[in-house]
């Protein structure tokens, strides 16, 4: 049977209970605080097509937003206190407005929304919530950036402000760096906020700006989860970006972005065989973003998928992120029918990969890879089949 391609990935979508997502918001809340909530928000997760750790080396990155994704049902307060319940948390938290202090926890993500929003100026207004999430969290799909967004899209419903999905992207990108303390990137929280539905959206992380690059014509994207997870502020990612600084320092340009691969080697002598490595990456990984947009907007898959194949090796044998997890699903779906090309997804070290797939294919791809992952690691294989999501938004009910 052909597994669905509807815009909302293939699995997990409903809850043991099976109902989806945003129903199970909505009646918790009435449960919880009685009557309706008066906003649904949903803020999509994301798969990264090419561009990885380039994104804080001011370079460009190639991410769609997903349907599977984080959603808040809720009602604003008459005072400033935050009233949050986690269904996949299965506990409840609360917090003032007034006096936010850190703590622990995947409440920590909404309370530094909070934090870099009223930094930034904005007045703000208490309310009761409930929130749960659709993205498997630590698997390189951005289920902490989904969180954040989806709170910074409540916190602006709540209080009647206008929504700038750049501006919003950089709040909660804030939160990520400073409350929560990982030093990531921008691509996540601007592809969630700024998604475009059907697209992936060419990202310059130095200017901020967007394009949105459609998929090639009759394929999908594959989102490949090898069931491994990493936690991020506990891995590695704080300390490869710092030494991606201390090259980019050695190298005497602003940004990695600003070198070419023949002046990188120039200046090679300057660098540790690490640091060149990590380099290298980059510097290529910019260069492959830049025409897998090409490719896309020409409808060339094969192009685009070469281009994933590239960085896969890319990302394991220079920068090191990749894991035999990683590996053997992306070895098992490049031999899979219908397979134009695929990579790891995301920071790396576990977690997911994404495959570009024709479309007519996209079963017997789906089974075969499942299959081959699980004869080579021992660990099951989830595929997910999916197109572009649009950004984060609100809608009022009740
Ligand atoms: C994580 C970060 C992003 C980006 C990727 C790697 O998802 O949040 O900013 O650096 O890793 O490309």
């Amino acid at each position: 049977m052909k597994p669905p391609v509807d815009g909302r990935l293939s699995r997990e979508i409903a809850g043991r209970d099976g109902l989806a997502a945003e129903t199970r918001a909505v009646r918790s809340f009435a449960e919880r605080f009685g009557g309706e909530p008066t906003l649904v928000v949903h803020a999509p997760g994301r798969v990264n097509l090419l561009g990885e750790h380039t994104d804080y080396n001011e370079g460009f990155v190639l991410p769609m937003a997903l349907h599977l994704g984080a959603w808040i049902a809720l009602r604003p307060r008459a005072d400033d206190r935050v009233v949050l319940r986690s269904l996949d948390f299965g506990e409840e938290q609360a917090f003032e407005l007034s006096r936010l202090h850190r703590g622990q926890g995947w409440i920590e993500y909404v309370k530094g929304t909070a934090w870099a929003l009223q930094e930034a100026g904005a007045s703000l207004r208490g309310w009761d919530g409930v929130v749960t999430g659709e993205v498997p969290i630590g698997a390189g799909l951005a289920s902490s950036a989904a969180l954040e967004v989806a709170a910074a899209r409540a916190f602006a419903a709540a209080a009647d402000l206008p929504w700038q999905p750049v501006t919003a992207a950089r709040l909660a990108q804030r939160a990520e760096n400073e409350w929560v303390g990982v030093q990531c990137g921008i691509m996540d929280q601007l592809v969630i906020a700024a998604g475009r539905e059907g697209h992936a959206l060419l990202i310059d992380c130095r200017h901020l700006t967007t394009r949105p690059i459609p998929l090639p014509p009759a394929t999908v994207v594959a989102v490949l989860d090898t069931s491994t997870r990493r936690d991020l502020v506990d891995s590695t990612y704080n300390a490869r970006r710092a030494r991606c600084e201390e090259a980019t320092r050695r190298c005497g340009v602003r940004s990695l972005r600003d070198l070419g691969l023949s002046e990188l080697e120039q200046r090679a002598g300057a660098l540790t065989d690490e640091q060149l490595r990590l380099a290298r990456h980059v510097v290529t990984e910019n260069a492959r973003t830049l025409a897998a947009a090409e490719a896309m907007t020409a409808g060339d898959a094969a192009a685009m998928g070469a281009l994933m194949d590239a960085s896969h090796r890319s990302l394991r044998d220079d920068f090191g992120v990749s894991s035999p997890a990683l590996d053997a699903i992306v070895a098992a779906a490049q031999q899979a029918p219908g397979c134009f090309g695929a990579r790891m997804t995301g920071a790396g070290l576990a977690g997911c990969a994404v495959a570009l797939v024709e479309e007519s294919a996209s079963a017997a791809f789906a089974a075969e890879t499942e299959q081959a992952y699980g004869a080579r690691s021992g660990l099951p294989a989830t595929v997910h089949l999916s197109s572009p999501c649009g950004g984060a938004d609100v809608k009022a009910v009740g």
